[in-house]
């Protein structure tokens, strides 16, 4: 099989990885890619269109497209290759509002009685913090958590009237993501990102500073309550409604008190999450894709997944004003360790390696414990080095103390 990958960060490096080790994948190609990706396949230009991306597909003879980013999606991208009978894993353009757009997703979560935070039209519905998302996609930036009433305020008229207000959730988050065929669900293993730039969750929020998979984030009867009240009604749902949802549901949740809440529905996988998906699958994920793209479930391996790692380096002024062109070097020494990295903002320039965006590369780490795969993605960190590198120190320190406090019980 061949397979096309649309997107060119460091998630569909990790899906060419894992793609170029199933022994049902021929060959890769992704559009724009990127230099990481150029090792595994080729790298085709984007095109300026979405049926371009269909030509694209007729032109290198692809049997089936894996669709990272969520914009394509939204803009229709599988409803374009659906219509000229190509295989594509991915939702709908009707079925990827629930990403696209924050209203269409809270009016579905209440309908659909998904628990979710509650949301109004007014400031004075409630109390402090509280929470205030532009509709529409923001790539993390049309979220503010108020603390006080004049800086809700200030929000309220910097983001406009399509806005979504809504009570602050205290507790840990968590992504759940799961491959949708229309009708059912088949659960990856339980990730966690950590959203803000700075260690201790200071600073802004990113599109992902690190991520960890640990089967020990949930408890086993924790992911059936969120596969019952969350994935399986919504797919349900979804389906009812005439607006099926196929590819793979992210469900950003808030474990409360209260049990699971839903934050937001993202129709795609996430990054930095799925450089740790990735790394830990086991068995042929082109098979895999191309059962749920057949609308037909696929089995996924359910040996218990390992643990994972992926420590993100981002570009001196990320989140701001990344800066750009710096060297990178260190990669193949790092990657010496044992270690993967999954390269996101880089290009290739001269000869060399220079740094083109904001996150700029993931290294990813295996390992029996969470500390073992932890170190082991910090020391291969140490040898990779850019100007103005930055990276949080902490990542998977929350799965640390979690397996820290189930000890003394
Ligand atoms: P979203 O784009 O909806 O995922 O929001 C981005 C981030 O804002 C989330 O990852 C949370 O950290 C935070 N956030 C969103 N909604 C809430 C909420 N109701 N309560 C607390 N934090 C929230
Ligand atoms: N890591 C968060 C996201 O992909 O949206």
């Amino acid at each position: 099989m061949r397979v096309l990958i649309v997107g060119g960060g460091g998630r569909e490096h990790a899906l060419a990885w894992r793609l170029a080790q199933s022994p049902s994948v021929k060959a890769i190609v992704a559009s724009p890619g990127n230099p990481g990706i150029a090792a595994l396949g080729q790298c085709v230009a984007e095109p300026a269109t979405i049926s371009g991306y269909c030509d694209l597909a007729h032109a290198y003879s692809i049997d089936l497209t894996v669709v990272g980013p969520e914009a394509p999606l939204v803009a229709g991208i599988a409803n374009e290759f659906r219509r000229r009978d190509l295989k594509i894993i991915g939702p709908t353009a009707a079925a990827a509002r629930l990403e696209g757009s924050k209203r269409f997703a809270k009016d579905f979560f209440r309908r659909t009685h998904i628990p979710t935070a509650r949301s109004g039209e007014s400031l004075s519905e409630f109390g402090l913090p509280v929470v205030i998302k532009a509709d529409g996609l923001a790539a993390g930036k049309g979220v503010v958590v108020a603390n006080t009433a004049s800086e809700a305020e200030a929000s309220l008229a910097r983001l406009g009237p399509n806005v979504v207000i809504e009570e602050f959730l205290d507790g840990e988050e968590v992504s759940f993501i799961g491959l949708c065929t229309g009708t059912s669900v088949v659960p990856f293993p339980p990730t966690q990102d950590h959203k803000r730039v700075f260690d201790g969750d200071q600073g802004p929020n990113t599109g992902g500073m690190g991520a960890y998979l640990d089967p020990g984030i949930l408890s086993s009867a924790q992911a059936g309550d969120i596969m019952e009240r969350i994935m399986l009604p919504a797919v349900r749902q979804m389906a009812k409604e005439g607006t099926p949802f196929t590819g793979f549901l992210y469900a950003g949740l808030m474990m409360t008190p209260d049990g699971p809440k839903l934050l937001e529905f993202n129709v795609r996988l996430g990054d930095p999450e799925a450089q740790t998906l990735m790394h830990s699958f086991r068995g042929d994920l082109g098979e895999v894709l191309r059962d749920a793209a057949g609308e037909s479930l696929p089995t996924l391996n359910t040996a218990p997944p390992s643990v994972s790692v992926c420590v993100v380096a981002a570009a001196e002024g990320y989140p701001a004003t990344p800066h750009t062109g710096d060297l990178i070097t260190g990669i193949p020494d790092a990657e010496a360790t044992g270690a993967v990295v999954f390269q996101a903002g880089t290009e290739q320039a001269g000869g060399q390696l220079l740094t083109s965006g904001g996150r700029v590369l993931g290294v990813t780490t295996g390992g029996d414990t969470l500390q073992i795969a932890i170190d082991r993605a910090y020391a291969a960190m140490a040898k990779i080095h850019f100007r103005g590198m930055h990276y949080r120190r902490d990542i998977g320190r929350k799965g640390l103390n979690r397996a820290r406090e189930a000890r003394r019980w």
